[in-house]
């Protein structure tokens, strides 16, 4: 019976996919005609076995007589983890003179944020809300990662994470789609350059397509249930962006939405990312991801999760083996179309013809090394700069003045090479990391004593054995740092944490520090929004850097003297309680928003009525807000924003009016201010979030500055999916606020007609 159910239902999906296979051969304008040709005569040439090749993509297990064979015989199109420029040579070699065909390997490897000079994590980059500066880094890890033979980095990650508690929310751009998408996009161009085929340019991967950041409960690689127009409007926009901006692969996620997993979801792969936006690159499974839809449920075996991948529009198997071991079955058997073959090894050649591998298939390896270059190391340090955001500066206790003799620095992350580069450093040497430690002895030292002790051995460390001396230190210097945060293991791929304070005794550390009466200021180091609420009441300062990488430490030293001035802005909301989550600022609202009255746990009255404290939505222990809002950072100046105009108080369908706002820098300090603008769709036929970011700037000002700053908003920027799934611009009342975070309180009304 059992046989039968299975015949049956394999029966089916054989006819349902293959006749509604995914059609890659739609037009692009990107096409180029030459390559087509190209393409098409290798396809005629080569054999099942070697197309199924193509779409195998192996770890790299060393040069050895079995990978050489299997490169000789056409069975491997890829190789991830290959890092030696000489071995990448020798097994191209191979590919290029002995295979049948000659066609070249594509070698990837996960250059998430930097190869050899690290940069910020990626939730660092994305608090820079500078798209220039992205794209900087990521052409500095393109050079770096091609002169070692890499033509390939599976970034970025622009899974939108409203969740903490998600290790991976270290390596996404935050909670917001639209900053993701600007972020996102400027990544790639910064990995790709002008040119593939350049010699500094890597292929971009975007992933993991989709939705993989909503897991549920933050734990990796859970389900996620993301409903269709929420799926539109906010979680799609970010790689679509991305794609738009030329990115030439896409990886699937792990994750099944609704049930779906990614690598067998057709109607993604096929109908939203090559029918809806004419995607021509191609698409990877996540590691494995093929063979573990067994696992979720959506496969009997491996040869029906080869099969519901292939007919999904999955090009490349990613270490899953269940290419290589079942498709030619499953084409004999007229499961699997030729067609479906065809239209992935096409894609996946186009990209090895666009990245100019058949011409210049070789690595040089007499180059000049470019690891580390000054050049590079400078545009990590300003990445790191801009990073970092200050949420508190109580008496203007930043930034230190020459008044400061003797500093304090203490905590488990002050001189922590390896955790300072964060998540996902695979080839950054933590022998070039700066620490804060060694940037303030080396350019501070001169003026100032750095007197250092740890407090405590790493960030997990409960011991409370070395607070005595750590508190005997403060008390000697006029200032204290206290770097504290996560240890880089804390966070990334299944590295998820149920709780999200700072771990060990760093919480009990920072109230010792207080003890010293001196001004304290802490830095963290995390891979994620930490609820760091008693710290941020005990510590006069606070800056926040997200993983800062290989310059981190230059970063923080010139931000804490005032060579450099805070700018970054968070890209996340940061909880106060874990309880909180998901916590984000473009929610809906709901029929009873709390307001700004609502009765705390500990201000309850003993035995009070049942609906004395008012009917509305907020956790009695937490209150309504979160700690800090997405947007927010401070600077040592102050900004003022004031005479909001608007060139037109209506927006026709398919145009467009001019908001601008006058910001002033009221402070002492010449600095860059993010001014972010926001939008509220009053009424919609579908409810809409009470805020969304619409655009950022931004703009430095010299201290008593003022400057008009403009956007223009477009009726299409208001456009959002329906009730229907489609996509709609409506005409009614609409709120907007420019500002320096999503509170931002300087309004105009609009409205869109018709
Ligand atoms: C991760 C991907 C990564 C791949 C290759 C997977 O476990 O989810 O993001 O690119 O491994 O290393």
């Amino acid at each position: 019976m059992k046989h039968k159910v299975n015949f049956i239902r394999t029966l089916f999906f054989a006819f349902v996919l293959v006749f509604l296979a995914c059609d890659a051969t739609k037009p692009s304008t990107a096409k180029d005609p030459e390559t087509e040709a190209k393409i098409d005569n290798l396809l005629m040439q080569m054999t099942l076995e070697e197309k199924i090749g193509q779409m195998n993509q192996l770890s790299f297990w060393g040069i050895n007589d079995d990978v050489k064979e299997a490169v000789r015989s056409g069975s491997i199109g890829s190789l991830l983890n290959i890092i030696d420029p000489k071995q990448g040579n020798t097994l191209q070699k191979i590919a290029m003179e002995e295979s049948r065909l000659g066609i070249p390997l594509i070698y990837g490897r996960d250059v998430i944020h930097g190869f050899k000079t690290m940069f910020p994590i990626p939730l660092g980059q994305a608090a820079t809300f500078n798209p220039e500066t992205i794209r900087e880094g990521a052409a500095v890890a393109a050079a770096e990662a091609r002169s070692a033979g890499i033509h390939w980095t599976f970034a970025p990650m622009l899974d939108i994470s409203r969740d903490g508690r998600w290790g991976r929310i270290a390596e996404s751009m935050g909670e917001d789609p639209y900053l993701t998408g600007v972020m996102g996009a400027a990544m790639v161009r910064g990995f790709q350059g002008e040119n593939l085929a350049n010699s500094t340019s890597i292929a971009a991967c975007v992933k993991h397509f989709f939705g993989y950041g909503a897991a549920e409960a933050g734990k990796d690689y859970n389900s996620t249930n993301i409903p269709p127009a929420l799926m539109r409007n906010v979680y799609l926009q970010g790689y679509k962006a991305a794609i738009e901006a030329g990115a030439a692969t896409v990886m699937t996620a792990f994750n099944d939405n609704d049930g779906v997993p990614a690598s067998g979801n057709r109607f993604l792969l096929c109908n939203i990312l090559r029918d809806e936006w004419k995607f021509d690159g191609f698409v990877v499974s996540d590691w494995a991801s093929i063979p573990e839809m067994i696992n979720h449920g959506f496969a009997a075996n491996a040869k029906e999760a080869a099969l519901r991948a292939a007919n999904a529009g999955v090009d490349m198997d990613m270490m899953g083996m269940a290419y290589p071991q079942q498709l030619a079955k499953l084409v004999k058997e007229g499961k699997v179309s030729q067609t479906v073959i065809d239209d992935a090894v096409r894609n996946i050649l186009r990209i090895k013809f666009r990245m100019g591998l058949f011409d210049n298939p070789y690595t040089d390896t007499s180059a000049p090394s470019v690891f580390y270059a000054e050049s590079h190391l400078a545009t990590a340090k300003k990445t790191a700069e801009e990073s970092v955001v200050l949420l508190k500066n109580a008496n203007q206790t930043l930034p230190f003045t020459d008044k400061v003799k003797t500093l304090a620095l203490i905590g488990p992350l002050a001189d922590a090479p390896h955790d300072q580069m964060g998540t996902w450093t695979f080839d950054g040497d933590k022998n070039k990391t700066i620490t804060p430690l060694a940037a303030l002895q080396t350019a501070y030292g001169n003026n100032v004593k750095v007197l250092y002790e740890k407090g405590l051995a790493y960030s997990r460390d409960l011991s409370t054995a070395a607070f005595a001396k750590a508190l005997q230190t403060a008390h000697q210097a006029d200032v204290v740092v206290a770097v504290v945060g996560e240890e880089a293991i804390m966070s990334g791929e299944a590295h998820s944490l149920a709780d999200i304070s700072l771990k060990g005794a760093q919480k009990a550390l920072i109230q010792e520090l207080k003890k010293a009466g001196k001004p304290l200021v802490m830095v963290v180091m995390a891979g994620r929004p930490l609820t760091i609420g008693d710290e941020l009441e005990a510590a006069d300062a606070v800056l926040y850097a997200f993983h800062p990488g290989t310059m981190g430490g230059p970063a923080i030293a010139d931000l804490l003297f005032g060579k450099a001035v805070p700018s970054g802005k968070l890209p996340v909301t940061f909880p106060k309680e874990v309880g909180q989550i998901p916590v984000y600022y473009n929610h809906n609202s709901s029929g009873r928003p709390a307001n700004k009255t609502e009765t705390l746990l500990y201000d309850i009255p003993l035995e009070a009525s049942q609906t004395s404290l008012g009917n509305t939505g907020y956790h009695l222990d937490a209150g309504f807000d979160p700690l800090f809002p997405f947007g927010f950072g401070l600077s040592y100046t102050t900004f003022e924003y004031s005479n909001i105009r608007l060139s037109d108080t209506k927006i026709k369908t398919f145009g467009s009016i001019d908001v601008t706002a006058q910001l002033k820098n009221t402070g002492n300090y010449d600095a860059t201010e993010v001014v972010q603008l926001y939008v509220r769709d009053i009424t919609g036929s579908i409810a809409r979030p009470v805020r969304e970011l619409k655009s950022f700037k931004r703009v430095v000002l010299k201290a008593g500055e003022s400057q008009d700053v403009t956007f223009t908003l477009a009726s299409d920027d208001l456009a959002f999916w329906g009730i229907d799934l489609k996509r709609i611009v409506e005409p009614g009342a609409f709120k907007l606020w420019v500002g320096g975070n999503s509170d931002a309180t300087l309004e105009a009304d609009f409205e869109i007609v018709e």
